[in-house]
């Protein structure tokens, strides 16, 4: 078989996936894969494929034999141009399945512009193909249709963030790549410097030093559709390389940048063909962990309730439960069915966080009638729901107690896990958790301070840049623990979207913050002497937030990993399977770097 040239005077008519009723009777141009032949003896019928879509191509051995012939040499994924006359099916052949079912196209000169070898896998949605598979072959994947439609998706996306933000006066303005570590807490990747050897750039974790740098340099409101590294372990929502909308603007109350943040995303979910309903509700931090245990609440499962003052206390002793710890009550719906066995299975995601589970309503309501009513009534229980009850043992229970800096979010915590466990494992099965019922959420109020129990210390829960609120930074050094933050997340259907606060934009209070977090003068200085010497020049108060664009996007695909939305993704040990990277370097590159490796790098 010999390939052809694009002969320069051939132009694409149409994409593939674009050949509607219009086009019948007309003479056009297709190009485009060969995703399927299927062979008739007389009549070959190929489908041909592009980003768009497919169109069928039909070769008829009786009205042009050697053009039948040739089309018998078309394989999988070969790449044609087709010259020929659209027509309309005739009635009883028409593909209602696809945009272009209601038309064909006769074939009457092909090019065959290039072979393909047989495809890794089949390029089909819906066929189950190994995810290494697919990386190491991505630019095979990608032509898959769904691929394609959450690029597209992406792209619209995109779109729709820099128009929201031009809007509002937003500019978009790049920072470095190469620049020193941002403490947003996972490890930094690093770039070793060849004329200053020794030294090392790190690939920014987000631009905040550079975004607040913009706002002491009178930018005003800057936004980045921007790439960021983080060295962390790599889970179905994390990637090593992820990409933020990242934004900052001077003068900000947390009001105005959610008033610009649910515009952008009302528009972001429109280019994904939703509507949703504005303002997004808001709940504090402490309510959050006492309502759904998790600072990230999945808004699609019923709350949790306190279920103390349903007990007197002489219950809660029977119970053996730890008064002074909170003890609240959930239900599960469309679970009332499960087995001792199942709801067994289900208890350690609480048991082995220390808590205390009780399942079995139906003992608990035969000692405590009145109690369990009452529960029963504010948790709008139904025959249908489980009713689950999670509290601290006291002492020795069946359980191991509660401990650690904070007990009462502990309980929560244990709580909410199975809470999101039960209603993930069976809830979901009964229509909840449907991938289109969008629930934002903000979070607000946070703390200003998470305890690091193995560092015995206290770390920034948001990151250091963060301002406590008014009525708490007077307790920064004497009671680090009760300090709040003016930070907030935004969150939808328990993933964390963004994250974001009002900055400290005061020396002092900047300082202060520092030693709060261990950092001797000298440190503070040495690491981020440039940021705080921008602070003595006329900062004017800001705020911003940055939104993982890639969990968007997933969400609003409704896939389950990031790596579905993201052209070239890395696998979960961060490596790129297709370009093979990481890879060793030559000696002479590790020599330009002054760069020595030991010989036992495991
Ligand atoms: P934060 O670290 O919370 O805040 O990041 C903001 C958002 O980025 C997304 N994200 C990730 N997405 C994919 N893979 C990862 N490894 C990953 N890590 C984070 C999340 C998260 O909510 N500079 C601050 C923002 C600010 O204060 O303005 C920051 O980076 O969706």
């Amino acid at each position: 078989m010999t390939l052809d040239h694009l002969p320069p005077e051939l132009r694409r008519t149409a994409k593939c996936g674009e050949f509607r009723q219009t086009h019948a009777g007309t003479n056009v141009v297709a190009m485009g894969w060969v995703a399927r032949r299927r062979d008739l003896g007389s009549l070959i019928f190929i489908d041909l494929r592009d980003r768009a879509g497919v169109v069928q191509v039909v070769f008829n051995q009786e009205t042009n034999a050697a053009l039948h012939e040739r089309a018998e040499d078309l394989r999988s994924e070969y790449v044609i141009a087709v010259e020929g006359k659209i027509i309309q099916r005739a009635v009883g052949t028409v593909n209602a399945g696809i945009p272009t079912g209601e038309v064909e196209l006769i074939a009457e000169r092909i090019y065959i512009l290039n072979d393909a070898r047989t495809p890794p896998f089949p390029i089909e949605d819906g066929v189950p193909t190994a995810e290494e598979a697919r990386l190491r072959y991505r630019y095979v994947d990608l032509r898959r249709p769904r691929m394609q439609a959450n690029l597209e998706l992406r792209h619209r996306a995109n779109f729709a963030v820099r128009s929201t933000l031009n809007d509002h006066g937003f500019l978009e303005i790049e920072t470095p790549f190469m620049t020193r570590s941002t403490p947003e807490g996972a490890r930094d990747y690093l770039v070793p410097s060849r004329v200053q050897p020794g030294t090392f750039y790190a690939l920014p974790q987000s631009p905040q030093i550079f975004k607040q740098l913009l706002m002491v340099g009178g930018c005003d409101r800057y936004f980045q559709i921007v790439r960021c590294f983080r060295d962390e372990d790599l889970r179905a929502d994390r990637q090593p390389e992820f990409t933020q909308i990242d934004l900052e603007m001077t003068y900000a109350q947390p009001e105005l940048i959610y008033n610009v943040v649910e515009e952008m995303l009302v528009n972001l979910w429109k280019a994904g063909g939703f509507t949703i309903p504005r303002p997004f509700p808001r709940i504090s931090y402490d309510e959050a962990m006492a309502q759904y245990g998790s600072d990230k609440p999945e808004m699609r499962l019923p709350r949790m309730f306190d279920a103390k003052p349903h007990f007197t206390a002489e219950d809660i002793q029977k119970l053996a439960i730890e008064p002074s710890l909170p003890f609240v009550a959930f239900r599960v719906p469309a679970c009332s069915g499960l087995s001792r066995k199942e709801r067994d299975e289900l208890k350690p995601v609480a048991t082995e966080r220390g808590a205390k589970v009780f399942d079995d309503a139906r003992a608990l309501e035969k000692h405590y009638p009145q109690a369990v009513a009452g529960l029963k009534k504010e948790l709008e229980w139904t025959e249908n729901d489980l009713l689950i009850l999670v509290g601290a043992p006291l002492g020795n229970g069946e359980a191991a107690p509660i401990a650690g800096p904070n007990p009462v979010n502990a309980v929560y915590t244990a709580a909410g896990a199975l809470r999101l466990h039960a209603g993930q494992k069976y809830a979901a099965k009964h229509g909840l958790l449907r991938p289109d019922d969008f629930r934002f959420l903000w979070v607000l109020n946070f703390p200003m301070y998470e305890w690091d129990a193995e560092e015995k210390r206290f770390n920034a829960a948001h990151h250091p840049f963060t301002s406590p609120t008014d009525d708490t930074w007077e307790m920064l050094e004497s009671n680090p623990g009760a300090v709040k933050a003016k930070a907030y997340d935004i969150v939808l259907n328990g993933t964390e979207l963004g994250s974001g606060s009002i900055r400290i934009h005061r020396k002092d209070i900047q300082s202060r913050i520092f030693t709060s977090l261990g950092m001797s003068e000298e440190q503070a200085k040495q690491r981020f002497g440039f940021f705080l010497d921008a602070l003595e020049y006329g900062t004017p108060p800001h705020g911003g937030i940055a939104l993982g664009l890639d969990r968007i996007i997933m969400i609003l695909a409704g896939e389950n990993s990031i790596r579905e939305v993201i052209a070239f993704p890395k696998t979960a040990r961060a490596m790129d399977l297709m370009c093979e990277a990481p890879t060793t370097v030559s000696s002479t590159q590790l020599r330009e770097l002054g760069i020595a490796l030991k010989k036992d790098l495991s």
